[in-house]
């Protein structure tokens, strides 16, 4: 089943069932720019077997940066550059989207102190600033941004955009009960706190045009109190169905409740651990008509193709297996391997690592595979998160220079 194509309401095709998910790569330049090793790792991706790509989140903006190494695709972009990210990402057959996105109370205070977000509600965390209220008129200037950014997209050669819904950056805080307090027609109802998202989703639609690839990435939940719950998750899914999307990815959490990355250690089973987010994923997609992807856990084709059978999603997200071997889709496909790689399955256990030390050193070694073409699986867990700090320290002072010589 998972080497059977599927083909998209837009009617793009996809060879099989195996997607990357979308991976911030921290691989721009000082111009947020893609660089020669990120180009090179799309080429890879390219031609990994996976049938479609998600690139990794890229902010529409470039005061609502998620980190100072995001690519940023507006109209001072290098569109050359783009253009070749695209050409690579399509080099063997896949279909590639780009990840559009506004960081909202989630850019780091070091870009920007006062971010706009829905709500002046701060995140919870040390590292970031006091959000302002976006007005009115700011938040139609969002809309249009996106809309920008997906015209950019397919200017460069992409087939779509994925629009970032989930894990806590501006639309998804849009929805959530929790942050989004106002008043106003953006706020309250679930009707009014959708309306962000669908109306990015809906200029996305008209800047893109009929066959442009409109996906959208989807809390499952929150999981946090207060915060969108699965049963608003499948209201909105409906909402977004009829705005004319042709992908909802499932996913979950916030950077307050990291669940979109869970590392489990060998003592838990296999079944807890792979693919975290299927039981809401199949909720969601009994109440739509739309392909449906879930992205989160799956390492044995096994479980995947179970996944297919029982019609609990159509596409199989992935997004670690491809840091650790960019080739590995192939031989999946080809059953040559029947599980991907899965390093963090020997981590220790989320409690006994500083926050987020996994997940940053996945990032490392994703920045790896962009500036040596390869990773190094035998780093340990807390050298490869202290690697990343590092390079992110590095990056946003390289972005603050830059901006102080040319202010944007
Ligand atoms: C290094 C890294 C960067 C990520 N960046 C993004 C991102 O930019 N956008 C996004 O929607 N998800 C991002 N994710 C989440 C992945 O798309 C995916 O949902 C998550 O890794 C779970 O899937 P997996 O278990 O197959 O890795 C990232 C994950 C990792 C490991």
């Amino acid at each position: 089943m998972i080497d059977r194509p599927l083909t998209l309401p837009s009617g793009a095709r996809l060879n099989n069932r195996i997607v990357k998910s979308a991976m911030s790569e921290a691989l721009a330049d000082a111009r947020n720019d893609p660089t020669e090793g990120m180009i090179a790792l799309y080429r890879r991706w390219g031609q990994s077997g996976a049938a479609l790509l998600i690139t990794g989140n890229t902010p529409v903006e470039r005061n609502h940066l998620e980190h100072a190494a995001n690519v940023v695709l507006d109209e001072r972009s290098n569109l050359e550059k783009t253009r070749r990210l695209a050409v690579a990402a399509k080099s063997g057959g896949a279909l590639a989207l780009v990840q559009i996105a506004h960081s909202g109370r989630q850019t780091p205070a070091a870009i920007n102190a006062r971010p706009l977000s829905i709500s002046d509600r701060a995140l919870d965390l040390p590292g970031y600033g006091t959000p302002k209220i976006a007005s009115e008129d700011a938040l139609q200037a969002i809309i249009a941004r996106f809309a920008a950014t997906a015209r950019l997209a397919r200017e460069a050669g992409f087939d779509g955009v994925e629009v970032h819904g989930a894990h806590g950056y501006l639309l998804s805080s849009a929805l959530s009960p929790r942050i989004n307090t106002r008043k106003d027609r953006w706020g309250g109802s679930l009707v009014n706190r959708s309306r962000l998202l669908r109306e990015v989703i809906r200029a996305v639609r008209a800047a893109g045009g009929a066959d442009f690839v409109v996906a959208a990435k989807l809390n499952s939940s929150d999981f946090q109190k207060g915060g969108f719950t699965h049963e608003e998750s499948i209201e909105t899914a409906r909402m977004l169905e009829r705005e004319g999307v042709d992908l909802l990815e499932i996913s979950g959490g916030t950077f307050e409740t990291p669940v979109a990355y869970q590392h489990a250690t060998q003592k838990q089973s296999t079944a807890a651990r792979e693919a975290y987010f299927l039981d809401y994923a199949r909720d969601i997609k009994r109440a739509l008509g739309i392909p449906v992807m879930v992205t989160g856990g799956f390492r044995s084709a096994a479980v995947m193709r179970q996944a297919l059978a029982e019609d609990a999603t159509d596409l199989i997200g992935m997004g670690r297996p491809f840091i650790l071997d960019p080739a590995f889709p192939r031989k999946l496909l080809a059953g040559d391997i029947a599980v991907t790689p899965a390093p963090e399955r020997d981590f220790p256990p989320a409690e006994a690592l500083p926050r987020g030390a996994v997940l940053n050193w996945f990032c490392h070694q994703l920045a790896l595979q962009g500036t040596r073409g390869k990773a190094d699986p035998d780093l340990p867990v807390i050298e490869g998160h202290d690697r990343y700090l590092d390079r992110i320290a590095s990056s946003t002072a390289g972005l603050l220079a830059a901006r102080a010589a040319a202010p944007c």
